[in-house]
């Protein structure tokens, strides 16, 4: 594989095959290493789990990792990202982790530079975040490993998430058997990947095995003037009364950082039904399986 950009773009054999090695890698501390390699990380959006665990999966693996500062770069006296791109690979960088706010900016650097570097999609505007489907979905067949029979309910922002795109687009590749998308109108998706879309919350995570919830985005509520916060709190929010509409057993995820008291309340977030801090666990390893299946 040369890129690492949407689920959309593997088969279903791949996934199995980078869940299979993310797995291997948790169970023995025995890595591939890629001690010749360097790795860039470009953060244009804010991060820490993306960040840090893109580091230490490459550092686990002997690379060398450069987080470049993007505020005193020269971008900031007008050098286009082609020419930042074109520059730290003619340095012998080989791996760049790309974060941007533009929807489908980094697919259009690797066409840019095409056999010259890989690039990794750390996540784009509102479009995709495929290597936090990749973690989900290894969280998630640790504690029901049977999908085909499971249901998965995601509650929030569906319209604006990166994180909801690329998770629908994983549960139909995976074969999930359920997947409700829970969200007020005004947040619901345009055009659902997979799943049924409900504005009820009781009906979307009625007999749900998983339930995810998403990051209230604060810094998109001013586009959505019409959205009451503490309406969407009364409707919405992960609480231990809410939870009850769902499995007993349901295990609780989230992709972070998360809103306490706002989306999910705490009790939730930090009780034993919640696996969030797997979730960032697991994203070490699902990101040295990527970098070890990039080639
Ligand atoms: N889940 C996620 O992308 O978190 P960060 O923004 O901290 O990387």
């Amino acid at each position: 594989m040369q890129h690492f950009l949407d689920i959309h773009d593997l088969a279903v054999d791949q996934i199995q095959s980078l869940l299979q090695r993310a797995q291997q890698m948790k169970k023995s501390a025995n890595y591939p290493q890629k001690n010749t390699q360097t790795l860039a990380n470009l953060f244009y959006e804010n991060s820490t789990r993306t960040r840090v665990s893109f580091e230490l999966a490459a550092k686990h693996m002997g690379m060398q990792v450069i987080n470049v500062q993007l505020q005193t770069s020269s971008e900031q006296k007008g050098e286009v990202i082609e020419d930042t791109l074109s520059t730290l690979a003619a340095m012998g960088i080989q791996y760049f982790v790309i974060r941007h706010q533009q929807d489908g900016l980094p697919q259009a650097m690797a066409a840019f530079l095409g056999r010259r570097a890989h690039v990794i999609n750390a996540g784009d505007g509102k479009h995709a975040h495929p290597s936090q489907a990749l973690l989900d979905m290894l969280t998630i067949q640790e504690h029901k490993p049977h999908v085909h029979q499971l249901k998965v309910a995601i509650v929030g922002n569906l319209r604006h998430s990166r994180v909801a795109n690329s998770f629908q687009a994983m549960a139909l590749k995976m074969g999930i058997g359920e997947l409700a998308l829970i969200a007020p109108p005004l947040w619901q998706p345009e055009q659902p990947i997979f799943g049924e879309v409900t504005p009820d919350l009781r009906q979307g995570l009625a007999d749900a095995d998983v339930v995810m919830c998403l990051r209230v985005q604060k810094e998109r509520l001013a586009e959505d003037e019409q959205l009451d916060l503490s309406q969407y709190r009364s409707q919405y929010s992960l609480t231990p009364d809410t939870i009850k509409y769902a499995k007993p057993d349901a295990i609780i995820m989230h992709p972070g950082p998360i809103n306490r008291g706002i989306e999910i309340d705490s009790v939730l977030a930090d009780g034993p039904q919640s696996v969030i801090l797997q979730q960032v666990q697991n994203g070490v390893y699902a990101r040295m399986a990527i970098l070890d299946a990039l080639k």
